[in-house]
């Protein structure tokens, strides 16, 4: 049996020196041009000491036209790279290895964005009464949809010259891959929709391209949901045959998730009325995916405590992910690789209105990421409330920048 100090070698050749992963956490720390800044170099140096094997990047968008908030990175054709190198650089300053999560936002883009709001078909976002923040999207064409294919490909190349050691394709929590995936929100009727080969057609077709254009040595990895928890929507049998599609191709480890805007399961609740753990939330639904997968999965969701992350890897995960204990405390995996026992202490706002309280979380984390990419930045604890009001302020100013940026900018570089 794995323990978290053993050593994983993937299909790409590529090791990891251990079995613990820091998970995606869109850091909102992109500076001028949607360039990852000194905050993000810096937070990134810290993670690296924290010993992680694997760390994954939050998501970075593949079209400057669609992002799901104003203070994400951008990496497409024109984008200058030495940002990106130093960034790569810092996350290797310690034995781990680097991934840059690659992102599209399809619906989940709010209406005071400028691009275009597109997706598989004009399903909007339902969010209760926060709904009619999101516009109802268009349907993809097809020339936009393999315009999308070859942005992921050129956005992935890039990340490879720029020094990470791999990308992760983000297939989960509702983003647009996960958008074609679900039949709740694919209602198409050509090759992309309908059954689930074709609801898993852009995803497939996406790792192809991508595994084209980069290195043999260079990983690619997908994150997907285990379920969306929604009734009718994308669920663990689907998730299954996903991950089979997958192993053909293949890739070097999918990572398990879970839930979407829609549904807060990503943050422990589950909208379909199922039940999910206090801990390793997606364990249960995962198991039977885990136990047949030939590819290397990674957990992530609810893991804070050490015998947590070993039982997962005694039920045959390969690596377990943190994102939210790895901002409380950065150096937990060296931690738990000595031997340690130490928890991270992480409270969630426990209110009645569950989406405020997921968006009040999420600030709070993102809040804590500031503070820990501040060279001095011991990394300091927000009240959800301060924390919330702090990223909406910052939010008006990021989205004037964005736009004036993005109204500078030529008309969307062609890809290749
Ligand atoms: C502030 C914040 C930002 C996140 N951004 C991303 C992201 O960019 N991409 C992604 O795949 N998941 C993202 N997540 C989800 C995490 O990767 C992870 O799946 C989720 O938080 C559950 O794991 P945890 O309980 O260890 O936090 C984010 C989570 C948080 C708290």
């Amino acid at each position: 049996m794995a323990r978290l100090d053993t050593p994983l070698v993937l299909a790409s050749g590529q090791r990891l020196p251990n079995r613990i992963a820091k998970a995606a956490m869109e850091e909102f720390l992109a500076v001028e041009g949607q360039l990852p800044g000194p905050g993000m170099v810096e937070l990134y140096r810290r993670w690296a000491q924290g010993a992680a094997g694997l760390m994954i990047t939050g998501h970075v968008m593949v079209d400057r036209r669609a992002l799901a908030d104003p203070s994400d990175v951008v990496l497409e054709n024109g984008t200058p790279l030495k940002p990106f190198h130093e960034w790569a650089r810092a996350a290797q300053s310690g034995d781990g290895r680097i991934w840059l999560q690659i992102n599209h936002p399809g619906r989940v883009m709010t209406s005071d964005m400028p691009g275009p709001v597109r997706s598989a078909s004009d399903v909007a976002v339902d969010v209760g009464r926060y709904s009619r923040l999101y516009p109802r999207p268009e349907p993809m064409t097809a020339e936009q949809i393999q315009d999308t294919v070859r942005r992921f490909a050129s956005t992935a190349r890039m990340a490879e010259t720029a020094g990470f050691d791999g990308v992760q394709i983000h297939a989960a929590h509702g983003y647009l891959i996960s958008q074609f995936l679900s039949p709740l929100t694919n209602r198409r009727q050509d090759r992309w929709g309908g059954n689930l080969d074709n609801r898993a057609r852009l995803l497939l077709d996406i790792v192809a391209a991508v595994r084209a254009e980069v290195g043999e040595r260079f990983a690619v990895g997908v994150k997907l949901n285990t379920a969306d928890f929604q009734r009718g929507g994308f669920g663990a049998d689907e998730a299954a045959r996903v991950v089979a599609m997958l192993a053909e191709l293949p890739v070097d480890l999918v990572e398990l998730s879970g839930g979407s805007l829609e549904s807060l399961a990503t943050h422990g609740y589950a909208a379909d009325g199922s039940t999910l753990a206090r801990e390793a939330y997606f364990l249960d639904t995962a198991a039977a995916i885990i136990a047949d997968s030939t590819v290397p999965i990674m957990l992530t969701g609810g893991i804070r405590r050490r015998s947590v992350a070993e039982d997962a890897l005694a039920r045959g995960t390969a690596v377990v992910g943190m994102a939210t204990a790895l901002a409380v405390d950065p150096g937990l995996p060296r931690r738990w690789l000595h031997g340690e026992d130490a928890t991270a202490q992480v409270t969630l706002p426990r209110w009645r209105d569950k989406a405020l309280a997921a968006a009040a979380a999420q600030a709070t984390v993102r809040c804590r990421l500031a503070g820990l990419g501040r060279r001095d930045g011991a990394g300091r604890r927000a009240h959800p409330i301060l924390a919330l009001i702090a990223e909406r302020l910052h939010r008006r100013s990021a989205l004037r920048d964005y736009r004036r940026w993005l109204s500078g900018q030529q008309p969307a570089a062609p890809t290749e």
